[in-house]
C-alpha cells in the first residue's frame, strides 16, 4: 500500500469510528467549565442553596382575589411572596425521590438543567427523568438518571436524553392520574422544565399535589424552570429571559448576517426572513439589534399602532424604492412569525373565522367536518373582513381556512414572508404603471429617474424569502445558556431539597455574579381572555414599545434603512471575546453598562489542590 492510500484508510477508520454525538466539538464542550453563582459554593465547591424570603414581593394585580380563590392551598404559603437563595440554611436531606420532565418546544441547554439539578441532590438523593414530557409522565414513563449518562449530555443541546412534548395536564382526571404516577414512583418531587403555558400548568398541579398524595398525608413539590427560545417568559427585573433564548438568536443571527453579506456582495436581492417566536417579537428584535437589517417589523408595534397589512406593504416598499432610486437593489426584512395575529384586522377576521366555524361545527354536530364550505364562512364574517380577505392572494386566503386536528386555524404555519413578498411585488408593479407619479420625487437626488425605476421593478427587482426556526432551537448552547441552565438547575435541586413548591427557579443580575431566586407561581398568575373565556394563565411577556431594547432599536432603524449598517456576528463562540456575550436586548432592558455575563466563579474539580 502506498504511504498515500494508507493515509486515506486510517483516516476512513477514524471517521466511521467517531460515535454518536463525538465530533471533535462535542468533545471539545463537554469540557467547558461552568461557572457557578456564589451561593451554590461551599469552600469552592458546588453545593444546594438555603431559601429565604426577602423583603421584594411581586406587584399585586388586579386578579390577585381570584388567584387566592382558585389556589386555597397554594396561595396563603407562597401568595407574591419572592424567595431568595442563601448560604444559610443549605438543606441536608437524604433519600429525597426528584423527577424532571421537558414541556414544549426544545431549547439549548435543557440538558445541563439536569446537571444543575443532579449536582444540587448530590449522591444521597435520586434523579429520575420522564420520557417524552407530561404525556410520559401521565403514562408513569421514569427512568433514573445517572452521573455517567449526564457526562454525555453536559453542555449539548436539545431534549433528546429525555424527549418532549405539548400535552396540556390541566384536567381532574390528569391531576388524579399525576397523583397515582408519584404514588407508584414514590416521587418527592416533580421538575417541570417549560415556558408560560407549562408554568401554569405546573402552578395547578402543586395545588392539587399540595397534600394526600402520599399514605402519611404529605404532597408532591412541584418546581418550574423557565425555558423557551421565544423570551416571552420574562419578569420584570427577577427574571431577565428564559433559557433557549440567547443561543436560539445567536444562531439566527449568524444566519442572518451571512445572508445581509451575501446580499451587499451580490447586489440584487431583497430576503424576506421570518423568524420564530409564535407570539411575541422577542427573538426578531434581537436579531435586529445584532445584525442592522433594511427592514425589521416588530408585531407589537404594529398592533399598538394598529397597522393595516396594506400599510405595511407600503412600509416596506418606500423601503425598497427609497433605495432603488438611489441606486441600492438589495436589502434584508425581518418578519417575527406570529406577525398575522397582531395586524387588528388579520386578527379580526381569523376571529370571526373562528367563530364562523365554531357556528358550523354546532350546526353539524354529527358529520363535524375539517373542511368547512368557503360560502358558509363568507356569509358569516364582516363585509370588512370579507373585503380584506378578498384583498389576499388566494392560495394564502385558503390557507386561513384550513384547521389543525383540534378544529384550530393553522395561523403560524402561514409563510408571512411570502405574503409580503407576493403583496409587495403586486404593489411595486401596480407603482411601476405610473412611473412619474410614484418615482418622481426626489428628481434631482435620485440616481434613477422615473422610467430607470419602472424598468427596475418590471425588469430587476429580485426577492428571496426564508424561515429559520428549528435551526435555532436545539443548537449546543451558548456559554450563557450552558451557565444560565447549570445554574437554574442547581436552584430547583435546591428548593427541591428545602421543600418548597408551587415556585419557578430565576436568577437575576446577570452581569454581576448572578443572584438566584424562587418566583411565586400564584404570583404571576393573572387572568386572560382565551378561546372565548377567562382563563388563569401566567401571562406572555410581549415586547414593550417603551422598553430600553426597542426606543434604541427605534432610534436606529432608519439609518440602518438609509445606509448598509449590516452587522455579522459571526458563529456562537465557546471562547474568545463574544463567548461571555448576553443578548444585547436583554442588557438593554437590564440597564447593564456592557454586554458581558458574569455568573460566579468555576467551582474546583477533585483534582484541584486544596
Ligand atoms: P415553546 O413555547 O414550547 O418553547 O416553543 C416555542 C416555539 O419554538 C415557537 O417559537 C414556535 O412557533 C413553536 O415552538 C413551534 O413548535 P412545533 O415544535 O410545535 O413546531
Amino acid at each position: 500500500m502506498s504511504e498515500r492510500t494508507s493515509a486515506y484508510a486510517d483516516l476512513r477508520k477514524t471517521l466511521k469510528n467517531t460515535g454518536k454525538n463525538r465530533s471533535v466539538f462535542e468533545e471539545e464542550i463537554r469540557r467547558l467549565p461552568l461557572p457557578v453563582v456564589a451561593t451554590f459554593l461551599v469552600n469552592g465547591k458546588i453545593a444546594p442553596a438555603g431559601f429565604a424570603a426577602v423583603r421584594e414581593k411581586l406587584p399585586k394585580n388586579e386578579h390577585s382575589p381570584a388567584v387566592a380563590g382558585a389556589f386555597p392551598q397554594l396561595y396563603p404559603r407562597t401568595g407574591d411572596q419572592i424567595l431568595q437563595a442563601t448560604t444559610a440554611g443549605r438543606p441536608r436531606v437524604k433519600h429525597k425521590r426528584v423527577a424532571v420532565l421537558f414541556s414544549g418546544g426544545p431549547a439549548a441547554g435543557g440538558h445541563n438543567v439536569l446537571v444543575g439539578l443532579k449536582c444540587a441532590l448530590g449522591p444521597d438523593n435520586a434523579l429520575f427523568g420522564v420520557q417524552n414530557g407530561p404525556k410520559g409522565l401521565l403514562e408513569g414513563r421514569l427512568f433514573e438518571i445517572t452521573n455517567r449518562a449526564l457526562a454525555e449530555i453536559i453542555n449539548t443541546g436539545g431534549f433528546d436524553f429525555l424527549g418532549s412534548d405539548r400535552a396540556k395536564i390541566e384536567t381532574g382526571e390528569q391531576f388524579a392520574q399525576v397523583k397515582l404516577v408519584c404514588q407508584q414512583n414514590r416521587l418527592d418531587a416533580l421538575i417541570i422544565v417549560g415556558g408560560d403555558d407549562s408554568n401554569t400548568n405546573a402552578a395547578f398541579l402543586a395545588e392539587h399535589l399540595f397534600s394526600d398524595v402520599h399514605s402519611d398525608g404529605r404532597g408532591v413539590q412541584i418546581l418550574g424552570v423557565p425555558k423557551t427560545i421565544d423570551g416571552d417568559l420574562q419578569v420584570d427585573g427577577l427574571l431577565p429571559i428564559s433559557f433557549g433564548f440567547d443561543t436560539a438568536t445567536k444562531i439566527y443571527s449568524e444566519l442572518v448576517g451571512n445572508i445581509l453579506q451575501d446580499t451587499r456582495s451580490s447586489r440584487k436581492y431583497w430576503h424576506f426572513v421570518r423568524l420564530m417566536g409564535r407570539s411575541a417579537s422577542h427573538v426578531t428584535l434581537e436579531v435586529a439589534l445584532q445584525t442592522k437589517p433594511t427592514v425589521t417589523l416588530i408585531s407589537e408595534e404594529i398592533a399598538e399602532r394598529e397597522y393595516s397589512l396594506s400599510h405595511i406593504v407600503d412600509l416596506i416598499g418606500r423601503a425598497i424604492v427609497g433605495r432603488a432610486a438611489q441606486g441600492v437593489d438589495h436589502g434584508v426584512v425581518l418578519i417575527p412569525e406570529g406577525l398575522i395575529e397582531f395586524i387588528p384586522e388579520m386578527k379580526r377576521l381569523i376571529e370571526e373565522l373562528n367563530e364562523a366555524m365554531l357556528a358550523w361545527d354546532k350546526e353539524h354536530a354529527a358529520k363535524r367536518n375539517l373542511a368547512v364550505p368557503k360560502r358558509f364562512l363568507l356569509g358569516r364574517i364582516s363585509a370588512k373582513s370579507a373585503k380584506l380577505m378578498a384583498s389576499l392572494p388566494r392560495e394564502f386566503a385558503d390557507m386561513l381556512l384550513d384547521r389543525d386536528e383540534h378544529g384550530n386555524l393553522q395561523v403560524s404555519k402561514i409563510p408571512t414572508e411570502k405574503l409580503l413578498v407576493e403583496m409587495v411585488t403586486a404593489r411595486l408593479d401596480k407603482m411601476a404603471r405610473n412611473p412619474e407619479q410614484f418615482f418622481g420625487q426626489g428628481r434631482g437626488r435620485n440616481r434613477r429617474s422615473p422610467e430607470e425605476m419602472a424598468h427596475f421593478v418590471k425588469r430587476e427587482f429580485a426577492t428571496n424569502t426564508h424561515f429559520f426556526g428549528y435551526e435555532g432551537r436545539c443548537g449546543a448552547p451558548s456559554c450563557f445558556d450552558a451557565a444560565y441552565t447549570f445554574n437554574l438547575g442547581l436552584a430547583a435541586g435546591s428548593l427541591a431539597l428545602a421543600g418548597k413548591t408551587g415556585y419557578m427557579v430565576a436568577i437575576r443580575n446577570l452581569n454581576a455574579g448572578g443572584k438566584a431566586l424562587a418566583l411565586p407561581l400564584t404570583g404571576l398568575i393573572g387572568v386572560e381572555r382565551r378561546d372565548g373565556r377567562d382563563k388563569m394563565v401566567i401571562k406572555k411577556a410581549l415586547v414593550e414599545t417603551d422598553s430600553p431594547a426597542f426606543r434604541f432599536f427605534a432610534s436606529c432603524r432608519d439609518r440602518w434603512c438609509r445606509e448598509d449598517c449590516f452587522a455579522s456576528p459571526g458563529p456562537r463562540q465557546l471562547w474568545g471575546p463574544t463567548a461571555s456575550q448576553l443578548p444585547m436586548s436583554v442588557a438593554l432592558n437590564q440597564g447593564y453598562s456592557d454586554l458581558t455575563f458574569n455568573l460566579g466563579k468555576n467551582p474546583k474539580r477533585d483534582t484541584d489542590k486544596a
